[in-house]
């Protein structure tokens, strides 16, 4: 990354008025990496408050399957469901060390805004949560656990009423009032300096996964919404040129497969677009993935073949949904189930040795498999 660009992608396209909040962002952010003080406190809060690290679990029934070793990096079992709290807990310190009071937030599945519910109440900070009213009819017990954790849950009427309307009513909020309130992105998108950001509070995911393999993975899998957990990932073995990545995303919300360059949510990357130019409408089910835009890095490792990317449908992640269930006695997120079936249904070699991201657990998705 060079000032705030991956390549041609990420960047600051916002209004004048947040310019000067992220560059005092960018400013803190710099000093707090250094700073023993915030490093000492994250360390204990991603130990004793997260749970990490999470376990790497080899199973063996998926690499019967593959036909080589497949190994889940078991997020699910992280503090409150998924891969989210490493980020929550990060850059909530970042806020309380910035001075900050509030935090704003979207959420899509729920999972990111319940993991800054929990890491706004364990930072001592207030808490206000946007997400699409479709995304609440879907994802309701990760509402109840919000409210219940104190959050302030604030529903989105606009358009799809997904989490692209969820994201822009979060930085309309936040535009209002930078000063005071401090906008917890959930993602790798965003303005500079959040794909940064959240990139190495996520880093943990794959920093973990060095130590806990014996010898180096040749294949990291990992879905991508707006691209955290697969980031999370794949960026500690970026230098590993043997390292095969591999994101998959939605086939109805596949913005590096079918996207277009453009700008959204203050930076550069691939999008999807409609007729004459507007965002496209986008169909996940699984609420994590339901996104029109991806994170600048991953568009650079697009272009320069770093990463390759495939889509799995909604039907490939219920069958990975049930067949995991299943077969392994772990009940995946629909977002981490389109990893596992891109896994399920492909050829390896004898000798390869699989790493997939299971980003979250499925307990929060069981209304939505009943009703498909
Ligand atoms: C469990 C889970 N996995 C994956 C994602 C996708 O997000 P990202 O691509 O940022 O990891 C989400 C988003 O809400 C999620 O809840």
């Amino acid at each position: 990354m060079k000032n705030g660009y991956f390549g041609y992608y990420g960047g600051r396209f916002v209004p004048e008025t947040l310019i000067e909040p992220l560059n005092d962002l960018l400013i803190n952010y710099k000093k707090l990496k250094k700073l023993p003080r915030f490093q000492s406190e994250l360390k204990k809060l991603l130990a004793d408050f997260a749970g990490r690290p999470t376990p790497l679990f080899k199973s063996e029934s998926l690499s019967v399957r593959a036909g080589c070793d497949v190994y889940l990096k078991r997020e699910d079992l992280a503090h409150t469901g998924s891969h989210k709290i490493n980020n929550a807990v990060g850059q909530a310190l970042v806020a309380r060390f910035s001075g900050k009071k509030k935090i704003i937030a979207e959420t899509g599945a729920g999972q990111h805004g319940v993991a800054a519910a929990a890491a706004a109440v364990i930072t001592g900070l207030k808490c206000r949560v946007f997400m699409g009213e479709v995304d609440i009819c879907r994802q309701q017990e990760n509402v109840r656990r919000m409210k219940l954790l104190g959050a302030e849950v604030i529903p989105v009427k606009e358009g799809t009423r997904t989490l692209r309307e969820a994201v822009s009513a979060a930085i309309r909020s936040w535009v209002s009032s930078p000063r005071d309130s401090y906008y917890l992105l959930g993602s790798c998108v965003g303005p500079h300096p959040y794909p940064l950001m959240v990139r190495d509070f996520q880093s943990v995911i794959g920093r973990e996964v060095k130590k806990q393999l014996s010898s180096a993975p040749t294949h990291l899998v990992a879905c991508v919404g707006g691209g955290s957990n697969s980031i999370g990932l794949f960026y500690p073995f970026f230098n590993d040129k043997n390292v095969k990545f591999t994101g998959v995303e939605a086939g109805g919300a596949a913005s590096l497969k079918n996207g277009r360059v453009g700008v959204l949510h203050g930076s550069r990357s691939y999008l999807l677009y409609g007729s004459g130019g507007q965002i496209k409408d986008t169909h996940s089910v699984a609420p994590g993935l339901d996104y029109c835009g991806v994170g600048p890095e991953h568009s650079y490792y697009k272009d320069t073949r770093r990463a390759d990317y495939f889509t799995v449908s909604d039907s490939g992640a219920l069958k990975a949904f049930r067949w995991l269930s299943k077969n392994e006695g772990i009940i995946p997120a629909l977002e981490s189930s389109h990893a596992l079936w891109w896994v399920m249904n492909n050829k390896f070699k004898k000798g390869d040795r699989i790493v997939v991201c299971l980003s979250g657990r499925g307990d929060k998705d069981l209304d939505v498999v009943k009703k498909v």
